[in-house]
């Protein structure tokens, strides 16, 4: 009996297929319930976890880092388009990022209706965090954002529904065309088929595929969710999507081992990081800056390059780095003449301090405990984590989208907004590329761009198609593999994990994480890379890549585990790929290519783009161009 006749085969059909439970997924939901409603068509979400805790959003967060406060006047969109690119080094798809900056707003305050408690002033404004940030009581906000989605799915009735603990494996395809997605439950022998007229990838970023500085008794902590693991950029990928931005990656900068955020260290309280000596390095190191063209001297300072000064400060022997939080805390409290007020100031600040961290790294909290660290008295060590593949926050990477018909000039739109190129796909959050710093506010409204464009694809595209039967067959036996490799050979030895017939996830992950670390510029090779050592980690992926078919699984969890670094391999191919093709050093602090270490505007001032194409199995690299909108 094959392992097939274990499980049972569920088919699900469905006008939009929503894949993933994250913000982008629940502003999906949100948006596409709306349409559909007008449109009596039918939305299901599928999520591989939880939705209540899903997704880069799950811990919380203490701030909303993309509010422009339109309305208010507080800024323009234009600055807005300027700063995302600036940070970038110049790459960024500004009507994409106008699109998502035109709607945030509106998304931030229906999070405000629905119950998440947003910080005010005496007269009643929120506060700011920096320019372009709003501080948040937010240990609770994936969990309300989710009842929201969750209720307007329950308005369409048997129309709309959720499957939780289901992973999504591959796209289903129709010749050009997406129809449909296939995934097995985590938790029963159930494999699910949906078939959809059109279908929105949004399964978040990846992370893993790099070895984490924590390992051992520490892996696991990660900056982003360790849950995340790459399906985005494999699904659109396998779809024949071409992909922008696989070359960046982002490099946080974090508080030192539990990787506590420190954006509101930086702008709220206003603290210096420095050297071991107290040097600020952002001043003795301002030279450094002008080597980067016009983005040295862009303010703020390119996130990539606030982390290359700090590096260059670990490499002269200059570290640990340090938050002077206990600094940053004096001078506020200094500069309240009254006593009493000041005190009670201090308090408050202590307080912030603490819920900062509780809201969305709670790890971050225990270990200023457990190290008896006192912010307002001493210093705490911050640090460059590793690479992860996003581009909500400072990174970039993913599926090459349509625009906006309004703003998107020739060139940067072929159908509808945020579909991909490949018909019926539509992709949102840290599954498109090219649009930066959209982080939780701007993941939930692209996924409501996303959406609303996909309920306009199915009215003017009203037939179901029909599923590749055969295909199909070969998918079901492909996913469940692993678990008939392990069934086969695992009384073969006494170990289980140590065995000549099989490899187990974990063990490949180590194997992948080791060729991205040595050869693509990971955190023991101090983020440096060149053609030799990417090609020779091209040559080694392409043996891992042998291995996939030696994967093993015990259960349905393992068999989670196989498949989230089968799509954390793609994830890494596409990157060392497009890392090879652009012949530059364009994000120091974030890679540095040693065979060409300098910026080269006139040449490689493009997208970097990448396509897998499915009928020959061959990868095609292009450039595109950059078209400003803005100065
Ligand atoms: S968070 O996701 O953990 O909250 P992070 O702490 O990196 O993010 O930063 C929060 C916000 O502040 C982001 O918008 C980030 O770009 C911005 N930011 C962080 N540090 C600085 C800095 N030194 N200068 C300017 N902007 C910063």
């Amino acid at each position: 009996m094959s392992m097939i006749d274990n499980f049972e085969t569920v088919e699900v059909q469905t006008d939009i297929l929503i894949l993933g439970g994250g913000m982008a997924a629940c502003g999906a939901a949100y948006e596409a319930s709306h349409w559909a409603k007008k449109n009596n068509l039918s939305v299901t979400l599928v999520d591989k976890a939880s939705m209540d805790r899903s997704g880069a959003v799950a811990m919380g967060l203490s701030a909303i880092n993309m509010y422009l406060g339109l309305a208010e006047g507080n800024n323009t969109l234009e600055d807005y388009v300027k700063y995302v690119k600036n940070d970038l080094m110049g790459i960024a798809r500004d009507d994409l990022v106008a699109n998502i900056g035109r709607h945030v707003d509106a998304s931030v305050h229906l999070f405000e209706k629905w119950g998440l408690p947003i910080w005010k002033d005496d007269d009643g404004k929120y506060v700011n965090e920096g320019r372009w940030q709003i501080m948040i009581h937010g240990e609770s906000y994936k969990t309300i954002v989710a009842e929201a989605a969750k209720n307007a799915l329950a308005e369409l009735g048997d129309k709309g529904q959720y499957y939780e603990r289901i992973f999504i494996t591959d796209p289903i395809m129709e010749g050009d065309r997406c129809v449909g997605a296939i995934g097995f439950s985590v938790r029963e022998n159930k494999i699910y088929i949906f078939r959809a007229k059109t279908v929105l990838a949004t399964m978040g970023g990846a992370v893993h595929v790099f070895k984490p500085k924590s390992v051992g008794e520490g892996l696991g902590r990660s900056w982003y969710p360790p849950f995340n693991s790459g399906a985005s950029a494999y699904f659109t990928m396998k779809a024949g999507a071409e992909m922008t931005c696989q070359e960046v990656r982002f490099v946080p900068v974090r508080f030192k081992d539990a990787y506590g955020p420190v954006g509101a260290w930086f702008l709220l309280f206003q603290a210096q990081a420095t050297n071991a000596l107290g040097e600020n390095y952002m001043q003795t190191r301002a030279n450094e800056l002008e080597k980067w063209g016009p983005y040295g001297k862009a303010k703020p300072t390119p996130t990539n390059l606030r982390n290359y000064l700090m590096m260059l400060e670990l490499e002269d022997g200059k570290g640990p780095i340090y938050m002077q939080t206990a600094e940053a805390i004096k001078k506020i409290v200094a500069s309240i003449p009254d006593e009493k007020e000041s005190k009670r100031k201090l308090k408050e600040l202590e307080k912030e301090a603490w819920e900062d961290f509780l809201d969305m790294t709670v790890s971050q909290a225990l270990l200023w405990a457990s190290m008896n660290i006192k912010p307002d008295e001493k210093p705490s060590e911050i640090s460059a984590t590793e690479p992860y593949f996003i581009s909500s926050h400072s990174g970039a990477s993913g599926a090459w989208v349509s625009g906006p018909e309004d703003l998107a000039p020739e060139g940067y739109k072929w159908g509808y907004p945020n579909m991909t190129t490949v018909k019926g796909l539509f992709a949102a959050g840290d599954a498109s590329g090219a649009s930066s710093h959209k982080f939780s506010s701007g993941s939930f409204t692209e996924g409501r761009i996303a959406a609303k464009a996909a309920a306009a694809f199915c009215v003017d595209n009203p037939d179901l198609p029909a599923l590749p039967a055969e295909k199909i067959e070969e998918l079901k036996q492909n996913i469940l593999q692993p678990l008939e490799i392990f069934e086969t050979h695992s009384g073969y030895t006494q170990d289980p994990n140590i065995n000549p017939n099989y490899i187990r996830p974990q063990m490949f992950m180590f194997r992948l994480q080791k060729i991205m670390d040595e050869y693509a510029g990971g955190p023991s090779t101090g983020f440096k890379t060149s053609a030799p050592l990417l090609e020779k980690g091209l040559e080694y992926l392409e043996m891992l890549r042998e291995d996939i078919a030696k994967l093993a699984a015990e259960d349905t969890h393992e068999l989670m585990r196989c498949w989230e670094n089968i799509h954390r391999v793609w994830q890494a191919e596409s990157h060392i790929r497009t890392m090879l093709f652009r012949e530059e050093t364009r994000w120091p602090g974030y890679y540095f290519r040693s065979d060409f270490p300098e910026l080269k505007e006139e040449e490689w001032k493009c997208f970097a783009n990448c396509r897998w194409n499915p009928e020959t199995g061959e990868w095609e690299m292009m450039k595109k161009d950059i078209i400003d909108m803005v100065d």
